[in-house]
């Protein structure tokens, strides 16, 4: 069974192709850039967006299920290829924004994708997870420079989620039974704040890091300047402003899915301590 897997260089879809290897499937990678992808030697790799019609006629062709990165501006040529391509079971990644009771743009191109894949009548599952620890990744050059993390909203807590373990809960769903017609909402299994994260990867790294809380003003500016769309900053910000208490509270998926727990922040900032050395 051939598996059709997007957004396969990120951080979710290389977890998702080593554990579609890992379980013996066989797996197709679609991506923009296959020079540079570096996807193990196994991958089927096929050039091309999600927006392109013909590559992904090509990248579908005898596939029966794929994991689907979320882009809205390519999801009714997505469903339209798949369908023609007779693609049985679609596993996409969502956002639990698409949750919120508030109208917000993340949460709105999220639904977008999800509407268009329940609308393509596949087996379908959504995975709605909430903050990735590798957000914090962002903190590694001003940590490396300055030994100081800069954030709004200190005491804003949510419960990052390990992409492994989202990759683990879409290959359950790509590779099992049980799941079809699910929107799974995904965390990981504990709520902490920004200054607790920054002592996280400062034991992991052994260095002292300092956390300066900025004003949300600040922020808008910084993440404005970084090219994030003022939508989408708009959605962050709001998010944090109301502390990821609501919706964002830990959720027991990833272990009612996969039969194991969902990693803590601090053993994420172990695994990826080179990344801030
Ligand atoms: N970060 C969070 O806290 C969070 C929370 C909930 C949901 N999400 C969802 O998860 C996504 C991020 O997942 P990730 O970290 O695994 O992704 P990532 O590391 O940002 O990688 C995304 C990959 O998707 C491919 N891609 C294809 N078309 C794209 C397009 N139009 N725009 C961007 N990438 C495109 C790219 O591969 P090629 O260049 O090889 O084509 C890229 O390497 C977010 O975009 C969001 O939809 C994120």
């Amino acid at each position: 069974m051939t598996v059709l897997v997007t957004g396969a260089t990120g951080n979710v879809g290389r977890c998702v192709v080593d554990r579609l290897l890992a379980a013996g499937a066989q797996v197709r990678a679609l991506t923009r850039r296959p020079e540079t992808a570096g996807l193990p030697d196994r991958v089927e790799v096929v050039a091309g967006g999600l927006a392109d019609a013909d590559a992904l006629a090509k990248a579908l062709a005898g596939v029966d299920r794929v994991f689907l990165f979320p882009v809205p501006e390519g999801a009714q040529t997505f469903v339209e290829q798949a369908k023609a391509a007779d693609v049985r079971r679609v596993v996409l990644l969502s956002s639990i924004a698409v949750a919120y009771p508030e109208s917000n743009m993340i949460g709105e191109r999220h639904r977008a994708v999800e509407e268009a894949v329940e609308a393509g009548g596949f087996e379908w599952t959504h995975l709605r997870p909430g903050p990735f620890a590798t957000n914090s990744l962002s903190w590694a050059e001003a940590i490396r420079a300055e030994g100081v993390v800069r954030e709004p909203h200190a005491e804003a807590r949510h419960a990052p989620i390990h992409e492994d373990d989202i990759a683990a809960v879409a290959v359950a769903a790509l590779l099992e039974d049980g799941h079809a017609g699910v929107a799974y909402p995904l965390s990981g299994p504990e709520a902490i704040s920004p200054p607790e994260q920054v002592r996280a990867i400062a034991a992991a790294i052994g260095r002292e890091i300092r956390f300066e809380e900025e004003t949300p003003e600040q922020a808008r500016a910084r993440w404005i300047g970084a090219g994030v769309p003022a939508g989408i900053v708009d959605s962050m910000l709001s998010y944090r402003a109301r502390g990821g208490q609501r919706l964002d509270a830990p959720v027991p998926t990833v272990q009612q899915v996969t039969g194991r727990p969902a990693r803590t922040f601090a053993e994420w900032a172990v695994e990826h301590a080179d990344d801030f050395r």
